[in-house]
């Protein structure tokens, strides 16, 4: 059975090993800067199946979901190309620059394919850029969950993960190849910017009318 990690114990990583946690199959690695600190979050949240250790641990599971900033990222992915060969890499960043007013990639450029560019020999995913941490910490929105783009060049990592994450409560949809992190990703800022206007940050996300089944993934 394939094991996920999650590393980072920030406001995105928190929420994503409680969803883990609750509703998955399996267990969980949790790494962190300070395992200890990581291991006090999992006895105050009460999480079962949850492991918490180092980056060093946590890079040996085969579905890593690191939940850093873009440039912390791709810093990380950069000193450890030869661990992550062969691994599914679950990108879940929005380059945004410091004062969110724009991004640090260039139009037609995303974040997702530069973590790509980095790590030839892994596969990166895309996926839930587009849902806030509050959201994915309480993804029940009157009776509804929130849709989360699912990207990636490889269709079979792309399936490999949906299936994995799929007790979780969010609709994972198949949203087609790593550069529609173009527009995903820019729309997260316009999302920010409805959830300022309509007082609801930081709680925003993503939901798509029409979709009856996420079934059909071609
Ligand atoms: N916040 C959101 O609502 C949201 C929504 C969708 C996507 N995202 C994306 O998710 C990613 C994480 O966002 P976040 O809001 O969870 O960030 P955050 O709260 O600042 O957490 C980032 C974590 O990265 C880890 N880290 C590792 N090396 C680091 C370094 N050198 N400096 C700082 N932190 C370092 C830290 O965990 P340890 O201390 O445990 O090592 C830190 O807690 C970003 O790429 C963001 O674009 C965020």
């Amino acid at each position: 059975m394939m094991k996920i990690s999650v590393m980072g114990t920030g406001n995105m990583g928190k929420a994503l090993v409680k969803q883990l946690s609750i509703f998955g199959d399996h267990s969980v690695l949790w790494g962190s800067r300070d395992p200890l600190e990581a291991q006090q979050l999992v006895t105050q949240l009460q999480l079962s199946n949850v492991i918490a250790g180092t980056y060093e641990a946590a890079q040996q599971a085969d579905i890593i979901i690191p939940a850093f900033h873009a440039s912390v990222l791709k810093e990380w992915a950069a000193a450890h190309q030869d661990q992550l060969k062969g691994k599914i890499i679950v990108d879940i960043s929005n380059p945004f620059n410091s004062d969110f007013s724009g991004f640090t990639t260039a139009w037609g450029e995303s974040s997702a394919e530069q973590l790509q560019a980095l790590l030839p020999e892994s596969t990166v995913i895309g996926a839930f850029k587009n849902t806030f941490f509050k959201v994915v910490d309480e993804p029940n929105f009157q009776g509804r969950v929130s849709d989360v783009l699912v990207t990636g060049n490889d269709d079979h990592a792309v399936q490999q993960f949906m299936e994995y994450v799929k007790p979780l409560p969010f609709r994972f949809l198949h949203a087609g190849k790593l550069d529609n992190n173009r527009t995903i990703e820019r729309f997260t800022l316009l999302e920010l910017e409805l959830a300022l206007r309509y007082n609801t940050y930081p709680y925003i996300s993503l939901q798509l009318f029409g979709i009856k089944e996420p079934i059909a993934v071609n």
